[in-house]
């Protein structure tokens, strides 16, 4: 009887066991780049961030890690300060990018604390040294870090003024070898114009790099574009708000708009 026990026992560790490792199988992107925006930690203030908006992403990105996705993520800083807002307050551009690299030092912090509330090993990566509060970034220990298991939080941009996050998202999607940029928004793709002012722009679901330069699409900054475009490193924009996108996306369902060759 005892036998018969642990021989059913071991069958359903067995298809258990099966089950769990399945979803790896059926995955299409291995290791991901995503790139949030600043403005997306302020929910539904006009600055700053929300605990609401942080656990919002903290959970969604847990279950990417869950299924064994690598996840490197950039963060922005827009919600606290814009360098190209700087000359307007009689701050020099430079100095105003300065500013704005370190608004994204202190979101990726808060994404950090959210992050490690549920649970999630991090590890937070600064272009701009502060040793006190990150990591310096050096490429081989960022990938290592992915390898282990751990999400890593880009800040501080490129560490260059007159780059932006989406600059620095390209170029460490590149550099960590990334399969794929998730830049998520407000908005659920790519249109033909701006569908907060346009009520007859039309969306895309796939569209390549030289058509969105020829239509003149707004997907990123010319810098960042052709970074990805020279690399053949795609883009996939969508709504970041929308619980299970991310889910999605990274078992190949059709959501938002796929940039690519
Ligand atoms: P392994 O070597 O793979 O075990 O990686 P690890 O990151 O766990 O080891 P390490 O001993 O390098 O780091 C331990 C902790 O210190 C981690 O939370 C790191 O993020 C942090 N850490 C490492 N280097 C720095 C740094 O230069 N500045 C700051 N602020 N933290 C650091």
């Amino acid at each position: 009887m005892g036998t018969i026990h642990s021989f059913f026992v071991c069958k359903f560790a067995a298809s258990f066991t099966f089950f769990e490792s399945k979803p790896m199988a059926d995955l299409k992107y291995k290791r991901i780049l995503l790139k949030l925006s600043g403005e997306s930690l302020m929910g539904s203030q006009k600055f700053g961030i929300t605990a609401e908006m942080l656990q919002h992403y903290a959970l969604q990105i847990r279950e990417l890690v869950e299924l064994g996705i690598e996840v490197a993520i950039v963060i922005g800083g827009g919600n606290i300060y814009r360098g190209i807002q700087a000359e307007k307050s009689g701050i020099e551009r430079v100095q105003g990018d300065y500013m704005g690299m370190l608004a994204t030092v202190i979101n990726g912090m808060a994404l950090q604390s959210a992050l490690e509330s549920v649970k999630v090993d991090t590890r937070l990566i600064s272009a701009i040294e502060m040793k006190e509060i990150a990591e310096p970034y050096i490429r081989r220990r960022a990938t290592r870090h992915l390898e282990k298991g751990r999400v890593i939080i880009f800040v501080a941009g490129t560490g260059s003024p007159y780059f932006t996050t989406d600059s620095a998202a390209a170029l460490r999607a590149n550099e960590i070898n990334a399969d794929v940029i998730l830049k998520g928004t407000r908005v659920d793709g790519v249109y033909t114009a701006d569908p907060e002012k346009d009520p007859n722009a039309k969306k895309f679901d796939k569209v390549t790099f030289t058509k969105v330069i020829a239509m003149g699409l707004n997907v990123m900054d010319m810098t960042a574009f052709t970074l990805c475009q020279e690399n053949n490193l795609p883009i996939i924009v969508f709504d970041i708000n929308k619980k299970d996108n991310l889910i999605k996306i990274v078992h190949g369902e059709r959501v938002g708009t796929l940039v690519e060759g």
